[in-house]
């Protein structure tokens, strides 16, 4: 009997899709990331504005209409982010041609290149939009990606998987079959090759790992213990 396929990839543990999982070019209609429906996640991407400008405002307050409106009209980032989140949900809906139509459109008008297929968490903070390309199997909640960044694949078509709290500089490649562990940051102009833990910080071609301090202090330890 044939083996039943599937075409949306199988996950690792690291999230990872099977290499084989499903032909490329297949149709693939994106996994939920989040239950939060398309206004709140609309929210959820102005509050990750408030966050960086004025970070004094309690986090758990919601943004007032005058809020939304400024941050709508005065930034391009808000507005692509926005785009691709309208594509998204109605990507999600099976409803065909439509989220196509909304990608290009964003491509036009912002230089954003993020298909409705890629699921991104709540908290988007996009900037500058112009010169970014995004190919990911997921983008977790409160990722910062400043402008001019490629995420996609190396040699073949496998993706990055990036965590949450992650920030990726100005011009930054995050390439192939890896992952960015939660609060990672990717410096500026980083070319990211391989996995960056939890925390971790990841600067220049190809991208060196800084781990946190805290890490970074119990891998020395554990390695003075082993050398005694
Ligand atoms: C990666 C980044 C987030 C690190 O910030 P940080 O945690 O404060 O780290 P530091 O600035 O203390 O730098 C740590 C080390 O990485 C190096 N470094 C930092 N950013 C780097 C980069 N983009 N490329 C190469 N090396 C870099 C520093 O020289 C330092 O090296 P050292 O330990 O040998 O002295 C930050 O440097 C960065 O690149 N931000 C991008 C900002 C951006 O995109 N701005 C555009 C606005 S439009």
């Amino acid at each position: 009997m044939a083996e039943e396929t599937s075409a949306v990839p199988t996950m690792d543990p690291m999230d990872r899709p099977a290499e084989s999982a499903a032909p490329v070019g297949a149709v693939i209609h994106p996994p939920a990331i989040s239950t939060l429906s398309l206004g709140q996640l609309m929210v959820s991407d102005v509050s990750a504005w408030l966050r960086i400008w004025k970070p004094k405002r309690s986090p758990d307050q919601p943004p007032t209409a005058g809020e939304i409106w400024h941050f709508w009209w005065n930034y391009c980032g808000l507005r692509a982010t926005w785009i691709y989140r309208v594509s998204h949900a109605i990507s999600r809906k099976r409803i065909p041609v439509l989220p196509g139509i909304f990608s290009r459109m964003n491509l036009v008008l912002h230089g954003f290149d993020m298909p409705a297929s890629v699921p991104v968490g709540p908290g988007m903070y996009v900037p500058h939009p112009v010169g970014i390309t995004v190919m990911a199997n997921r983008i977790g909640e409160n990722v910062t990606l400043v402008g001019a960044i490629t995420i996609g694949m190396r040699h073949k078509p496998i993706f990055p998987t990036i965590g949450n709290n992650v920030f990726i500089g100005v011009g930054a490649r995050v390439l192939g079959n890896i992952r960015i562990g939660d609060g990672a940051s990717i410096g500026a102009n980083a070319v990211v090759l391989t996995d960056v833990p939890p925390g971790a910080t990841a600067v220049g071609i190809p991208a060196k790992i800084k781990l946190p301090q805290s890490t970074a202090a119990k891998s020395e330890e554990s390695g003075l213990l082993e050398n005694a």
